[in-house]
């Protein structure tokens, strides 16, 4: 199956990233949020960071016209009628997404493949929700999408092998290394990473260290590009605690029961980069 034309639901920092790459690599793109002026915002943003990219000498000032021409932003869902493939990228609450796919099944042509970008959540419930299983499947990409290299192409039970091939086909095209994983909680990634960045917090509650200096220790020990924290700040705290719980749910291992004082900062608005505060403050 031959992809043309991309629909991307959910214009939050994963929505808007995973439009970017797609418009790059050459496809049409239809962004849907829930309303006309978030759809539009995230274009803005989109042109901004191309924009970016043009003043450092990367890209063409007419490369950045034409990718943003590629992307038309609405707030209607059955503007994704002609879709070959869309992905739903919106908040990640299996509830919100069920209720989303029941939808996104009416409003798409029969032959488009519906996917995910979830970060946890399982994909067969989701394609339980179509008339189309068989052309349900997880594509997660990462965060921010522009810059991170994998993709996660997720199969659950339903799933064709076209199905596979043709999302794997997609996120080559982007430019991203695709590996195929099972419909497992965190696939491969996050049920990794997650209870390494809980226990950051854990470790931050004993008082074993500062914030400051357990991200300084873990990129000058480690290697890593981010801290624990800065890490956590830029996935976003309240899809953090989500993902963690989703983890729990499925294996019931403690180590991935989301530390009280996470939940605790969502609780108080405190997401991260996106909300402007989490570990660190951003508005200063
Ligand atoms: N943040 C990350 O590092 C990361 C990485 C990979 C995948 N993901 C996944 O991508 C998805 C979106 O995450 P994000 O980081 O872009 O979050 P975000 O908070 O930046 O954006 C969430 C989007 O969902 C929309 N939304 C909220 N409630 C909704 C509802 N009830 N109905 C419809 N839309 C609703 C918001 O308006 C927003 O556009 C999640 O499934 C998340 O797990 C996140």
């Amino acid at each position: 199956m031959d992809v043309q034309r991309l629909g991307i639901v959910g214009s939050g920092q994963m929505g808007g990233g995973i439009a970017e790459v797609a418009a790059k690599a050459g496809y049409e793109v239809v962004l849907r949020s829930r309303t006309a002026e978030a759809a539009e915002a995230t274009l803005a943003g989109i042109d901004k960071s191309l924009g970016k990219q043009v003043a450092k000498g990367r890209l063409e000032d007419a490369e950045r016209e034409a990718i943003v021409a590629r992307i038309t932003p609405t707030a209607e869902l059955s503007d994704l009628f002609d879709c070959d493939l869309v992905i739903e990228s919106v908040v990640e609450d299996l509830t919100v997404k069920k209720v989303l796919f029941a939808e996104l099944d009416a409003v798409c042509k029969p032959s488009a493949i519906v996917a995910t970008n979830t970060s946890t959540l399982s994909v067969i419930e989701l394609a339980v929700q179509t008339k189309r299983p068989e052309r349900v499947c997880g594509i997660h990409f990462f965060n921010p999408a522009p810059l991170m290299s994998l993709v996660e192409v997720v199969r659950p039970l339903t799933a064709t092998d076209e199905t596979i091939a043709a999302a794997k086909a997609f996120a080559q095209r982007c430019g991203k290394d695709a590996v195929d994983v099972k419909d497992r909680a965190g696939f491969i990634v996050n049920a990794l990473l997650f209870p390494y960045l809980n226990n950051a917090v854990r470790m931050l509650d004993h008082g074993t260290a500062s914030m400051e200096d357990i991200d300084t220790a873990m990129r000058g020990g480690c290697n890593f590009p981010l801290g624990p924290f800065q890490l956590l700040d830029l996935v976003g705290l309240d899809t953090s605690v989500a993902i963690l719980d989703a983890l729990y749910v499925e294996f019931k291992d403690p180590n991935y029961t989301p530390v009280p004082s996470l939940r605790r900062m969502v609780e108080a608005g405190l997401l991260g980069r996106k909300s402007g505060r989490g570990f660190y403050d951003y508005k200063r």
